[in-house]
């Protein structure tokens, strides 16, 4: 099989890690013997708005509806076009025409990288977690009534769809299924919030008792960030709907002192579109230009990537535990670019861990 991959560096940082990205990636797919054909686009960027009007052209989903992953590096640049525009014009119309309704991230501790929590040992956190992509509370339903009175009133709905809410429970107990200690949690406010997330919580009770191998449990919100922050260990998978995952996605990698190395998968797990990996970073207008940018989190998401689509075959996963062996040790005993207090560059950082990838 050939795996057909679609570049999309964008903006800033983005053009300086996806080289180091490509670099690790094509290390490990020749190692394990996994074809990639990658075909590199220059749109999604703000570049591409400053020349044509517009953030991608015409014909970008059918130029990219052929392709089985997109590796993205970041987008935006406010100098040049607003940041609703830019990420509205490319990153979430890729999320939501492609369907891809699960947003994964890991959040593990390593050697070499400080948590912020107070003795937290390498190997200690090691979670991974299922965020919702498409629908919940970031719909467009609701408007304001009576503007601009004292009787003013806002309103937006959440809003679950039994199809929407099943898939992302059943993606989380078949990944807790695959890991060591199988174990998932379900993140709920079920107490406050009293129609939709009961509704949710019979769902996940439902979804768990067709998966009788995979212990679970369900925290409310509120408890459960405490609990990232006081007993992090203890959690494996973690499910939770769109926004109370979007939190729990950052809180997760903070905790582990990891946020600037963090990747992410925009999964479309019956593969009728392609997905999405890419790092959590941005653009980062601050350091753009200066080759010092941290290219882990790319590295890392090409490393999903490789999990992601040769799945079954074993190859994609040796791949993936290869490139997180040697970020590891890279972690550990360098070189570090400058936010690991280090002064190695991005590309000297990413062709160290590229090399141990080859060597291995
Ligand atoms: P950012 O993630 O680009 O930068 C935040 C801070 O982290 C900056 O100080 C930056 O220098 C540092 N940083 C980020 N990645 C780094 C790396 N790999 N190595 C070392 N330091 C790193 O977030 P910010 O500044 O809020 O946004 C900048 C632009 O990026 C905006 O246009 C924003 O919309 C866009 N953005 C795009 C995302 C995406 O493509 N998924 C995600 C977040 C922001
Ligand atoms: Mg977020």
């Amino acid at each position: 099989t050939t795996y057909k991959i679609a570049v999309l560096a964008g903006d800033g940082i983005g053009k300086e890690v996806m080289p180091e990205g490509l670099r690790a990636v094509s290390a490990a797919a020749r190692r394990f013997g996994i074809t990639l054909e990658l075909t590199e686009f220059d749109w999604a960027s703000c570049d591409y708005y400053a020349a044509t009007g517009g953030m991608m052209p015409e014909d970008w989903k059918a130029q990219l509806s052929g392709m089985d992953a997109i590796y993205f590096g970041a987008v935006g640049w406010p100098a040049i076009v607003p940041d609703h525009i830019s990420l509205w014009g490319s990153l979430l119309k890729f999320r939501r025409e492609f369907d891809q309704y699960i947003n994964l991230r890991p959040a593990q501790t390593f050697e070499g990288v400080r948590s912020p929590l107070a003795g937290r040992a390498a190997g200690d956190i090691d979670m991974m977690i299922v965020r919702e992509n498409t629908e919940g509370e970031y719909s467009s339903v609701g408007g304001i009534m009576y503007e601009g009175t004292p009787h003013e009133i806002v309103m937006q709905q959440a809003v679950f769809s039994r199809r929407g809410t099943e898939r992302v429970l059943k993606y989380a107990f078949e990944l807790a299924r695959t890991r060591a200690r199988k174990h998932v949690t379900v993140a709920t406010k079920s107490n406050g919030i009293s129609i939709s997330m009961p509704w949710w919580d019979a769902r996940a009770a439902e979804v768990a008792g067709t998966y009788p191998d995979v212990a679970w449990d369900k925290q409310h919100i509120d408890i459960l960030c405490a609990r990232f922050v006081l007993q992090p260990q203890r959690f494996d998978v973690v499910v939770a709907s769109n926004l109370f995952g979007d939190i729990l996605s950052d809180l997760g990698p903070a905790c582990t002192g990891t946020i600037g190395l963090a990747p992410s998968a925009n999964l479309n797990p019956e593969r009728n579109f392609p997905s999405l990996f890419e790092p959590v970073h941005g653009s980062a207008p601050d350091i753009y230009g200066k080759n010092i940018a941290n290219p882990v989190a790319m590295i890392w998401s090409g490393a999903m990537m490789l999990d992601f689509l040769t799945k079954g075959s074993g190859a994609g996963r040796q791949a993936h535990d290869a490139i997180v062996a040697a970020i590891k040790s890279v972690l550990a005993s360098g070189p570090h670019t400058g936010d690991l207090g280090g002064n190695a560059s991005t590309t000297e950082m990413g062709q160290a861990i590229a090399r141990l990838i080859s060597d291995a």
